[in-house]
């Protein structure tokens, strides 16, 4: 089954949303396999936003991400990356639609409170990126059979 990582950025954790937002994930029927709190540094973010290191808002971004902890999360469901994405909403969270996090919860197109993996390609290497073997969980769920039907998921 796909997985796909979140971060819950400095934004969100400041506004106290840290709970919220895992709760939205979790009410959608997401389950949780790695969990943790982490303070990103500027390595990290060179990596994580490589395609965006040459844009002018770099420095804003890479202070923005840096400023606190992070939450970092691994989701796991069927077609979790286009799912999360979803929730996620755009990028801008003026123009994100209502319904999404960023929609519901920021106004900002920096300040846009998480990140979620865009293919699951990338899913592989993010989770890879921000979690070691060991701190990704794979735990039976017996709320699967509740989730899903038995032609979708094998229980
Ligand atoms: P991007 O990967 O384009 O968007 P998304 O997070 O929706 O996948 O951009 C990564 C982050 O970079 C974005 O969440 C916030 C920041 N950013 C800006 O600060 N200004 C911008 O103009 C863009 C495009 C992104």
């Amino acid at each position: 089954m796909e997985q796909t990582l979140v971060l819950i950025k400095p934004s969100a954790v400041v506004r106290g949303l840290i709970g919220q937002i895992i709760t939205r994930f979790q009410n959608k029927g997401l389950i949780i396999t790695g969990l943790k709190m982490m303070q990103l540094d500027e390595k990290i973010c060179r990596e994580h936003y490589a395609h965006l290191v040459d844009r002018p808002f770099f420095p804003f971004l890479l202070n923005s991400m840096t400023r606190t902890p992070i939450i970092a999360m691994v989701l796991k469901g069927l077609d979790a990356v286009h799912v999360v994405r979803e929730m996620t909403g755009a990028t801008k969270g003026r123009a994100a639609n209502p319904g999404t996090l960023r929609g519901d919860y920021c106004m900002s197109g920096q300040e846009n409170i998480v990140h979620a993996s865009d293919t699951p390609e990338n899913a592989l290497i993010e989770i890879d990126r921000f979690f070691s073997q060991g701190e990704v969980f794979d735990y039976t769920c017996d709320m699967f059979k509740y989730l899903y039907s038995p032609d979708e998921v094998e229980f």
